[in-house]
Formats: C-alpha cells, structure tokens, sequence
C-alpha cells in the first residue's frame, strides 16, 4: 500500500508546503508517499499520473463527497489523495477531477468536513494502521491570530485538522505563507496555543 498525492491544482507556495509537510509526515509515520503529476526536486515525485502506475480499479480515491468510509480493512494497491487545495464551500473538484473520471476505482471518504491535503494523509494513514475515523481528534476551523501595529488581526481557516499531542496539524510553512514573519497565537475549539516565531522549516509533529 502506498499513499498518493495526485496533483491537479497549479502549484502554487501554498500546496507546495501542503506537499512538503505531506513528505515530513509519510517519513514520521513510516509509509511511503509517492506525489503524481509533477516532478518536484527534494520531493518523491513523478511527472507520471497515478493511472499510468496503478490500475485504477485496485485504488481507493479519498472524496470527501463519498458514499463509504474508509475502514482499516479497506484493501487498495494504493490510496489517492487530489493534490487540490480546500475550496469553502466545497466545490466538489475531487469528485470532478478524480472520482467521476475514474468510475471503476473504490472511493471513500474520512468523514463529511473538508482536510487541507496534508490532514488528509494524515488520517487515511491512522485509520490504514488500524483506528477508526471516530478515534482520531479533529478539530473543525482553525484561527491564526497576530498583532499588526498594534491590531489584531485574525485569519479564520474553515478546514477541518487532526490534532496530534492536543494540537492541530497544520504545516508552519503555510502558516508563514499566511503571516510572515511575526509572532502568532492558534486558536481552536475555544482553546489558544502561543506560539513564539521560531520557524526552521519545522512541522508540529518535530516539536
Ligand atoms: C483540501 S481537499 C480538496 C477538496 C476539494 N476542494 C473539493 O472540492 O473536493 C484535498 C484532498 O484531500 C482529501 N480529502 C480532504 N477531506 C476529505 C474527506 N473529508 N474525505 C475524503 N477525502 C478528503 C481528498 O482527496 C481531497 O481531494
């Protein structure tokens, strides 16, 4: 089983991050990840499309529109994960660009809220090793809070996130996409969390 992040969005700073902290997390949780349609330096990555490596028959895509859930006792050669950046609402480009083209492949989904792509590897990866999606802490909106001269300013992301250690995964790199250099505060589910500006390319999971 290999999991697979089919690129079908422009690649922009913001997936790129989502792709790099997709690599960071494959390697902590020991799995390989495998980036289709598009070579990118330092990245395991081919210019290949999944359907030119797999038979789509024996692959499960993740749509988040999907009937079924994805079960630890889901067999596939490989799971397909749209390398697609989150739309609010959602505009169902996973079913438009994977799901419908590919009718024969399984699809399931890990549950009805939307995950950044990185979240979503994440997930497919605790539930393939064994748990159920009821078993792994989520948290749906996340704010990034900063001070800009003087006022505080808030970035509202409405994506859902798995949290590991208490804390919400998400790549520092977007993060500082997001807010450059200054200091923030992550807000969730009524909890705040202070993070000092300490970047070094660093994920949640390193910390
Ligand atoms: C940020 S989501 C993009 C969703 C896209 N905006 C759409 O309209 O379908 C990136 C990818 O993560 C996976 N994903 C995210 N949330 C999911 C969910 N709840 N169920 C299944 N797959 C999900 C899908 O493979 C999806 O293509």
């Amino acid at each position: 089983m290999i999991f697979v992040i089919e690129h079908l969005d422009v690649l922009s700073k913001w997936i790129l991050a989502e792709y790099k902290h997709s690599y960071e997390i494959a390697k902590n949780e020991k799995v390989d990840l495998l980036i289709t349609g598009v070579k990118i330096e330092g990245l395991p990555s081919t210019e290949k499309r999944f359907y030119e490596i797999f038979n789509p028959e024996n692959v499960i895509i993740l749509d988040p529109q999907a009937e079924e859930e994805l079960k630890p006792n889901d067999k596939a050669e490989a799971i397909i994960i749209g390398g697609i950046l989150g739309d609010h609402p959602l505009r169902g480009r996973t079913k438009t660009l994977l799901s419908d083209i590919f009718p024969k492949a399984k699809k399931r989904n890990i549950g009805k809220l939307q995950f950044p792509i990185d979240g979503a590897l994440y997930v497919a990866i605790q539930i393939m090793k064994g748990k159920r999606l009821s078993e792994i802490p989520i948290v749906f909106g996340l704010s990034i809070i900063t001070n800009f001269k003087g006022l505080e300013e808030e970035i509202y992301l409405p994506f859902a996130y798995p949290l590991v250690n208490g804390s919400p995964l998400i790549s520092e790199e977007v993060i500082k996409y997001l807010v450059g250099n200054r200091n923030y505060r992550l807000k969730w589910g009524g909890k705040e969390e202070e993070i000092e500006f300490n970047y070094q390319g660093q994920s949640f999971l390193s910390r």
